[in-house]
Formats: C-alpha cells, sequence, structure tokens
C-alpha cells in the first residue's frame, strides 16, 4: 500500500476492480471485432494505464497510436476548443479505430476528438473510456465500452493527475479538497487538469 498522507480522501475503485473491468471490456471488444486488426489510440497522458493493460488483456491483433491534446488557454475547456499537440503517426484511413480514454468528463475532448478522427476516413471508430462522470451525459457522444460512471468528484489515479501527480496510482481515488485548495469541488469544468 503506498503512503499517500491525507492527500487521498478515498479510494473510490480499488485495483482488483480496475483490473477485472478491464478484463470485462476486452473480452467485449475481441468479441466485436472478432479478429480484425484493431487501431488502438490512446490519448496522452491520462490514457497510458489504460492503454496499456487494455492492450495487454486483448487478443485481437492490435497497433498502438497516440495522440496528445490540450483545450486552448487554462479555462475555456468548456469552449470545447482542442489543439494538437501530438498528431498520429499512421494514416487511419481505412482502420478499425478504437478511442482509448481515461475519463469523459464534460466530454468536450472526445466529442472534438471523434469529429476529427471520423474526417479522415477510418473504417470505424470507436469510443472506450474507463470512467464516465455525469456531466458526459450532456454531450451528444456515443461511448461503447465504458468501465464505470463514477460521482462528480476529483479523481485521480490510474492515469489521471491532479497537477501531474498521482497518475502511477494503482487504483482511482478521491482527491482531498485540501490539496487543490478548494472545501468542496474544485472548478467545474477543470476537474481534471
Ligand atoms: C483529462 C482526461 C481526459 C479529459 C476529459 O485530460 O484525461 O482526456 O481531461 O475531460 P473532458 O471530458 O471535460 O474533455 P487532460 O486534459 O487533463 O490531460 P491529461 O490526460 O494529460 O491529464
Ligand atoms: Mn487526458
Ligand atoms: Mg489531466
Amino acid at each position: 500500500e503506498k503512503d499517500l498522507g491525507a492527500d487521498l480522501a478515498s479510494v473510490l475503485i480499488p485495483e482488483g476492480r480496475l483490473q477485472d473491468k478491464i478484463q470485462e471490456l476486452a473480452a467485449k471488444v475481441d468479441a466485436d471485432y472478432a479478429g480484425q486488426e484493431l487501431l488502438l489510440v490512446g490519448v496522452l497522458k491520462g490514457a497510458v494505464m489504460v492503454m496499456a493493460d487494455l492492450a495487454r488483456a486483448l487478443h485481437s491483433p492490435v497497433s498502438m497510436d497516440w495522440m496528445a491534446v490540450s483545450s486552448y488557454g487554462s479555462g475555456t475547456k468548456s469552449s470545447g476548443v482542442v489543439r494538437i499537440l501530438k498528431d498520429l503517426d499512421a494514416d487511419i484511413m481505412g482502420r478499425h479505430v478504437l478511442i482509448v480514454e481515461d475519463i469523459v468528463d464534460s466530454g468536450l475532448t472526445l466529442s472534438w476528438l471523434v469529429s476529427n478522427l471520423r474526417s479522415r476516413g477510418p473504417a470505424s471508430l470507436e469510443i472506450c473510456a474507463l470512467l464516465r462522470k455525469p456531466d458526459a451525459i450532456k454531450t451528444d457522444i456515443d461511448v461503447k465500452y465504458i468501465g464505470f460512471d463514477i460521482p462528480n468528484e476529483f479523481v485521480i489515479g490510474y492515469g489521471l493527475d491532479y497537477a501531474e501527480r498521482y497518475r502511477n496510482l494503482p487504483f482511482v481515488g478521491t482527491l482531498a479538497p485540501h490539496v487543490y485548495g478548494g472545501t468542496t469541488e474544485p472548478t467545474a469544468g477543470e476537474q481534471q487538469d
């Protein structure tokens, strides 16, 4: 057990439940793609853990590629304006693409990414996200593979950061409000920064 001091408010999803869910999602993906070649597109940096574990749980032949995206400025995430910091290495035209994400919060990152990638002419385009928050329901994105619906709390671990920390925790936890200076909740729409 890692010593987190008082930074961790609670363990929301323990490591065992995460790993069980990843196996479950992988089994669904394998069944749906039935041995077709699949391109997993991970969204840096939050998706690294779920990408690594999902890829290893799959039996389908996979390639992995990565994108890094950022919303413009700070506090403008709700505008949905996203810029590409690192694009895919490969052309996805005619490929079966599965976007792998750690969390759908407002859903704006993914809705932008889906329209961007769709314009490149993939044979198919689906999303796998480990976590989804209630606000994501407001955006019209179809997440085919979802791990857990979680409450609107500030979550860290298993790829998810607060100020670039805590990504390496093997479980998903909630952050104690004193760490981010809040008394109840972080600023809406910026919870995963
Ligand atoms: C986080 C998270 C998702 C996105 C979800 O990434 O990993 O990619 O925010 O938020 P949304 O649904 O409101 O768009 P972040 O921008 O913090 O970058 P990171 O993955 O490098 O932590
Ligand atoms: Mn991210
Ligand atoms: Mg982040």
